[in-house]
């Protein structure tokens, strides 16, 4: 194992894509302090974020060439898996469009880009993903996502994309699965039913930005696997959230087949997206803590909102 220095990303100029969304809360406050962020979206839900739309691509090359970034943080994406399935257009002029775009402004002004991929790019025919399998997409955000994957590699030297599993994290953001299951069962729902088949890699937004933050102060460019440590079931997930909230509620959790939501989830999703971060073990820069000790952080915080919101 190689150890690397321990580096954090400081004193650059940094412009961060689709900042307004659950990762984007955690990129712009990791990284906001030792920086100069400009952060962006078209969503203007922060007084810190200014208009910008990826597919735009005169005014993103017109923003770089004014801001001079040193690193371009493409976050904008369209992350609704039945959207992009239903509206293959609309997907890939975000998903794939949006960072050709990007990577064009980084090499008018000679910037760093990191881009976040997905697990979904595998077909979930392996148990766990390294960052050296060779990607299979099934769905039209995951063959959107790989294809921008690939035009990045090909188009740039200074590159990270980073592959990320089931985002969690972003509180009142949060649109995924961890608090969809955290507002059912505060919601009072009693009896809840989880898809037992399906497995990947929780991965926390705030162990995220910390870990990317790390490898983009170092010239290792490249791809590389950056989940929580570990995986489970959306099943184990849920029955871990449960642990944590409310063990003695009455609450059952039942566990089934994707086939019982495909009416409403009916974009293809791989048996499994567990990821190894197999290159940052061999770098020596394991920034990702366990899935189980973030989750139990995630819903503190969670809960913690939850009494401020009720006070
Ligand atoms: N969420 C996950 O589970 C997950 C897993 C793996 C990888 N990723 C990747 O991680 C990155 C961040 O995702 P996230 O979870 O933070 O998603 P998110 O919460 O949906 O945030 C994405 C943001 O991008 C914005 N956006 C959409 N189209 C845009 C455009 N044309 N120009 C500028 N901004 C635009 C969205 O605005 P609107 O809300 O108005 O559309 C949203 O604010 C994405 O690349 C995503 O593919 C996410």
């Amino acid at each position: 194992m190689v150890c690397i220095e321990l580096m954090k990303l400081e004193g650059k100029r940094i412009l961060i894509l689709g900042c307004g969304g659950m990762l984007g809360q955690a990129m712009y406050h990791t990284l906001r302090t030792a920086n100069t962020v400009l952060a962006t979206d078209i969503d203007i839900n922060e007084g810190w974020l200014e208009y910008l739309d990826v597919t735009a691509a005169d005014s993103l090359l017109k923003t770089c060439k004014e801001f001079l970034p040193d690193v371009i943080i493409n976050l904008a994406a369209c992350t609704d898996l039945e959207f992009c399935e239903a509206h293959p257009v609309a997907s890939s002029l975000v998903n794939y469009e949006g960072q050709v775009n990007v990577c064009h402004a980084a090499i008018a002004v000679d910037a760093t880009v990191m881009y976040v991929s997905t697990a979904g790019v595998f077909d979930g025919s392996k148990d766990y993903y390294t960052d050296y399998d060779i990607p299979s997409p099934r769905s039209m955000y995951g063959k959107a996502k790989y294809n921008a994957e690939k035009y990045t590699a090909q188009a740039l030297k200074k590159y990270f994309i980073f592959r990320a599993g089931w985002m969690m994290g972003g509180g009142h953001k949060d649109k995924k699965f961890v608090k969809k299951i955290f507002d059912k069962i505060q919601n009072g729902e009693k009896d809840i039913f989880i898809v037992e088949d399906k497995a990947g890699s929780p991965t926390y937004t705030w162990d995220f930005a910390v870990s990317a933050s790390h490898v983009l102060a170092t010239s290792r460019y490249g791809l590389y696997n950056m989940c929580c440590q570990g995986g489970g079931t959306r099943l184990e997930v849920a029955s871990e959230l449960l642990r944590y909230i409310a063990p003695d509620a009455g609450i059952h959790l039942y566990g089934v087949s994707s086939d019982f939501f495909k009416s409403q989830y009916y974009a293809p999703r791989p048996a499994s997206e567990k990821l190894e971060n197999t290159k940052l073990s061999e770098m020596g820069m394991i920034y990702m803590r366990d899935w189980r000790v973030c989750l139990r952080e995630y819903t503190a915080h969670l809960l913690a909102m939850q009494r401020v919101t009720a006070e």
